[in-house]
C-alpha cells in the first residue's frame, strides 16, 4: 500500500534573493518501507523532511500522506493529523532536561490524554524493545548520547505514527552509539511496521534501509535498492557518493 505520494514538488525559499531549494521532486514510498534520503550538504534534504511535516510550506507540487493532503486540512485538523500520523527524531535529541526519560518518553501521549496504566504499558513495551528500561528514571545529562537518541525514538513512536521522519539522528554519535541507533530504528520498522525515512550523511547508517534516494541541487537524482546484503548494499552507496562527487567531508563526518 502506498503511503507516501510527493508529486512535483518544489519549494523556492524566498527574502531578497530567491532560492529554489527543490525541484519536482517525484517519488513514492510504501507502507512499512525504510528509505534514506541522502546527498551534499545543502542539496534540500531538511527541506524536503520539512515540507513531508508540514514545518514547512511547498511553493508547488503535492504531498499525500495515507491518501490526505496535510496542507488542505484546516489549522486544527492539522495538529491532529500531524501529532497522530507523524514521529520526528532529531540530531540533537530534543528531550527535556528537567523530565526523566520516561516522562520524556510518554509526553505525546499525555498530550492525548491517555490513561496512566495505558501509558505505563506502552512505555515498558516500547523501553524494552529500544534496550533502555533499566534507564527510565535517569534524566537525559545521566546517560549516554545513543540512550538519550533510543529514548527519542522511543517517544517519537509511542503513539505508533504512521510515518517517522528522522533528520540526521546519529549526526552527534560515536560510530558505536549510531549502530545502536540504527538497529533500534531497523526493529521498530520490522517489528512495528513503522514506515522511516532518515536522512543521512552516513553511508553505514543508509545501509540499513531498504532503499536510499540520492538528492542533489534539490532534484532526486538517483535511487538504489537494497538486496540481500547489507556489506554490498554499503559499497554500492559509497560508489555512489564517490560518483556524484563533492568533497568527502560533505557526505560523512569524521570518526575518531
Ligand atoms: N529558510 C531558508 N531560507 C533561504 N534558504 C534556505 C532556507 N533553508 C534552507 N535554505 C537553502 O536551501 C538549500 C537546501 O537546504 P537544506 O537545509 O534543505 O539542505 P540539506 O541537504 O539539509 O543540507 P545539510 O546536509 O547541510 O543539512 C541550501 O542552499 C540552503 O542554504
Ligand atoms: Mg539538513
Amino acid at each position: 500500500m502506498e503511503m507516501l505520494t510527493v508529486q512535483n514538488l518544489s519549494k523556492v525559499y524566498g527574502g531578497k534573493v530567491t532560492y529554489r531549494a527543490l525541484s519536482d521532486i517525484n517519488f513514492t514510498v510504501q507502507q512499512g518501507e525504510f528509505i534514506g534520503i541522502m546527498g551534499p550538504s545543502g542539496s534540500g534534504k531538511t527541506t524536503l523532511l520539512n515540507l513531508l511535516s508540514t514545518i514547512d510550506n511547498p511553493t508547488s507540487g503535492e504531498v499525500l500522506i495515507n491518501g490526505k493532503n496535510p496542507y488542505r486540512l484546516r489549522k486544527n485538523q492539522l495538529a491532529v493529523f500531524r501529532r497522530q500520523q507523524l514521529g520526528f527524531v532529531f540530531q540533537d535529541f530534543n528531550l527535556l532536561d528537567t523530565l526523566t526519560l520516561a516522562e520524556n518518553i510518554v509526553l505525546p501521549l499525555t498530550l492525548d490524554g491517555k490513561s496512566v496504566r495505558e501509558m505505563q504499558e506502552k512505555l515498558d513495551a516500547i523501553a524494552k524493545q529500544l534496550g533502555i528500561h533499566e534507564i527510565l528514571n535517569k534524566r537525559t545529562y545521566e546517560v549516554s548520547g545513543g540512550q538519550r537518541q533510543r529514548a527519542a525514538i522511543a517517544r517519537a513512536l509511542i503513539h505508533q505514527p504512521s510515518l517517522l521522519l528522522a533528520d540526521e539522528p546519529t549526526g552527534a554519535l560515536d560510530s558505536k552509539s549510531s549502530k545502536g541507533v540504527m538497529e533500534a530504528l531497523e526493529t521498530m520498522n520490522r517489528t512495528g511496521g513503522t514506515t522511516t525515512l532518515l536522512v543521512t550523511h552516513d553511508p553505514q547508517a543508509a545501509s540499513y534501509c531498504h532503499r536510499v534516494l540520492f538528492l542533489k541541487d534539490g532534484q532526486v537524482i538517483n535511487e538504489i535498492y537494497r538486496g540481500d546484503n547489507r556489506q554490498t548494499f554499503f559499497q554500492e552507496i559509497l560508489n555512489m557518493l564517490s560518483f556524484l562527487g563533492g568533497n568527502a567531508h560533505e557526505f560523512s563526518a569524521v570518526r575518531l
